[in-house]
């Protein structure tokens, strides 16, 4: 096969040059980093599964007109996307008090906000990732305000339809991450949703045990990690088909 060009390795993903311009190949890696690096690790299977849980919360989006980088899902560890230039600013939006938040307020993990709070985050690892303002974002031109009407708007769109989704299968969406990017068609620029929407950047817990299904069972050192994955795929009835044993997936092709 083909050496294909790497354009792009991140923390849990590597980006190659696509079949066609304009597209790029997104390949899930099985690495998981959390506090900026500081801790990193293996979830052997995560890429997998990460990949076709991406593809389904996508497609599921696009299917009610959220425009999304996604094309299609490749093979296990692969999909096509739409190559976008990425805005460099991550969006978090919260519905039960977690993390960072219960943590910068001195508040108890678990309580229902009384309204979906978003945030902003300059995606910057050297940094950290510190929170921003729209003020930041406006005025050092990372986005315009119509932009960012348009990001809150789509955000708070996914908010509502992956909570319920979630809702569906016996999962409360507690927080989620979203990155978005710009895609042009000749002179019109359009905000898509980028990146993927996973157990790496979305706390899930089951709605009757609080267990936690997502990546702060990496985080917080609680074993488990693959397993809820996988549960999680397995309620959104799209565990790979032949079972665990299909989770190594091929290795890298270059
Ligand atoms: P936080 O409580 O640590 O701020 O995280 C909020 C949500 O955002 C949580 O679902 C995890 C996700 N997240 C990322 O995907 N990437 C990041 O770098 C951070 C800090 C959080
Ligand atoms: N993904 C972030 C990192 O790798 C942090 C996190 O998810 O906890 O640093």
């Amino acid at each position: 096969m083909a050496r294909r060009r790497q354009i792009f390795e991140g923390k849990a993903k590597v980006l190659f040059e696509g079949p066609e311009p304009g597209t790029l190949v997104q390949y899930f890696k099985d690495d998981a980093t959390a506090f900026d690096n500081r801790k990193t690790g293996v979830i052997t299977g995560k890429g997998v599964l990460n990949n076709r849980i991406s593809e389904y919360l996508m497609t599921k989006l696009g299917d009610i007109g959220v425009p999304t980088h996604f094309v299609r899902r490749l093979n296990m560890r692969e999909q096509l996307v739409r190559e976008v230039e990425i805005i460099p600013v991550e969006v978090v939006v919260r519905n039960v008090v977690a993390g960072s938040l219960a943590k910068r307020f001195g508040m108890s993990e678990g309580t229902a906000l009384p309204r979906s709070i978003v945030e902003y985050y300059y995606k910057s690892d050297e940094l950290n990732d510190p929170m921003i303002t729209e003020e930041h974002i406006t005025a050092f031109g990372w986005a315009t305000p119509q932009d960012l009407d348009e990001i809150m708007s789509m955000s708070l769109r996914v908010n509502d339809f992956l909570s319920g989704l979630f809702l569906g299968v016996g999962i409360r969406l507690v927080d989620f991450k979203l990155e978005f990017g710009r895609l042009w068609d000749n002179d019109q620029m359009r905000i898509v949703l980028a990146d993927e929407i996973s157990p790496d950047n979305c706390r899930l817990w089951d709605m009757q045990t609080d267990e936690k299904l997502d990546k702060d069972r990496f985080r917080r050192d609680m074993g488990g990690v693959g397993e809820a994955y996988q549960e999680v795929a397995r309620r959104l009835g799209i565990l790979p088909e032949s079972g665990p044993r299909d989770l190594q997936g091929p290795a890298v092709m270059q």
